[in-house]
């Protein structure tokens, strides 16, 4: 087995609004290992880029830790940390600084990081755009001259210019065309595999995550209610939550079409959730117990946890079906 190369152990992070507090983020554990891609997969306001931050070091913790090969990150993160750990952001259009050219962007790393003398800069950052698919004549050019894909090539090839070992992708393409996202997706893989990237990939696109990451973590308001191997989630969702996200991604075939797990209620929140399980508000199975204590993450199968007090009745069900 490969080392673990991020650990994040109960994480969790409020925010003020206001008077009240915001839970975004409520006791996540991940681990991620050397040259695999994780995807972090929920809806709008789940804490997938509050996530993101945190491992960054953008924002403080409020409880929760996280180690980098076994070792706690200090906060601010130090040069060699914000080296191997690099961040493609969600919005295409305010990722790079409009009054640098590509190449001043793309160098920006080369000079922080010390990794490339000066005078091979421009070479340099020619080759990484290469790498990207973009060619020289892109080299002057400012961000306003770029279409939305081209911008995203320039923020992989400028994560690339650090020499990372692991990249967080927030949403790279959710902003872009389909014709688009498919061939950046594309490039993001071949470059995962040529450098034996670790990729913390955030999308709240199941049909893209399928195809794209080994393994899968399901958030619900902060909280995990999944976690396991891409194709044995498909297959077999066992938390009502996921069912319902993976009865709303469209299918290619009919074969799919029956397999794919039936969303018997008309959802809509009952309750506000207090103590217990988020979803419990949302889920036509919820029971008291649901309400009142919140479910931890607990294996099923071996590497594939679910967060579910009734996730043995849920398997059973599956394997009946499947
Ligand atoms: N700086 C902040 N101050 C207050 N609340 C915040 C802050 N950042 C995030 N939140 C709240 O935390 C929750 C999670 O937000 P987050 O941005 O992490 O979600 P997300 O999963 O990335 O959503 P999206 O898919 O829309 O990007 C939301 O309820 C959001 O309003
Ligand atoms: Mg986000």
């Amino acid at each position: 087995m490969a080392d673990i190369l991020l650990e994040v152990r109960d994480l969790t992070k409020e925010f003020a609004v206001g008077r009240k507090r915001v839970r975004a983020l409520n006791g996540v554990s991940l681990g991620l290992e050397e040259g695999e891609i994780l995807a972090v997969v929920g809806e709008s306001g789940s804490g997938k880029t509050t996530l993101a931050n945190l491992v960054l070091g953008i924002e403080m913790p409020t409880y929760g830790d996280i180690l980098y090969r076994g070792t706690p990150l200090k906060t601010p993160r130090p040069l060699h940390m914000r080296r191997r750990l690099q961040y493609v952001q969600q919005n295409p259009w305010t990722t790079l600084n409009p009054r640098r050219t590509v190449f001043q962007s793309v160098a920006l790393p080369l000079a922080v990081h010390k990794l490339t003398p000066p005078r091979l800069w421009r070479e340099r950052v020619a080759e990484l755009l290469h790498l990207v698919g973009l060619g020289p004549e892109f080299l002057d050019r400012y961000p306003h001259a770029l279409s939305g894909g081209q911008r995203q090539r320039v923020a992989i090839a400028r994560a690339l210019a650090a020499q990372p070992e692991m990249v967080i992708l927030d949403e790279p393409t959710s902003a872009l065309d389909v014709s688009v996202q498919a061939r950046v997706l594309g490039l993001l893989l071949e470059i995962q595999a040529r450098f034996s990237l670790s990729y913390l990939f955030i999308s709240h696109d199941l049909a893209v995550v399928r195809n794209f990451a080994r393994r899968i973590l399901v958030l619900y308001r902060g909280q995990v209610m999944e976690t396991g191997p891409t194709e044995v989630v498909f297959r077999n969702p066992v938390h009502p939550y996921t069912r319902l996200l993976l009865a709303s991604v469209p299918v290619v075939s009919e074969e799919e079409a029956a397999l794919r797990p039936s969303w018997p209620w008309d959802a809509q929140d009952r309750l506000g959730p207090g103590e217990g399980c988020p979803f419990s508000s949302r889920c036509p199975w919820a029971q008291e117990l649901c309400w009142r204590e919140r479910p931890s993450l607990v294996p099923i199968q071996k590497s594939h946890l679910v967060a579910c007090h009734f996730a043995e009745l849920f398997v059973e069900e599956v394997s009946h079906h499947g």
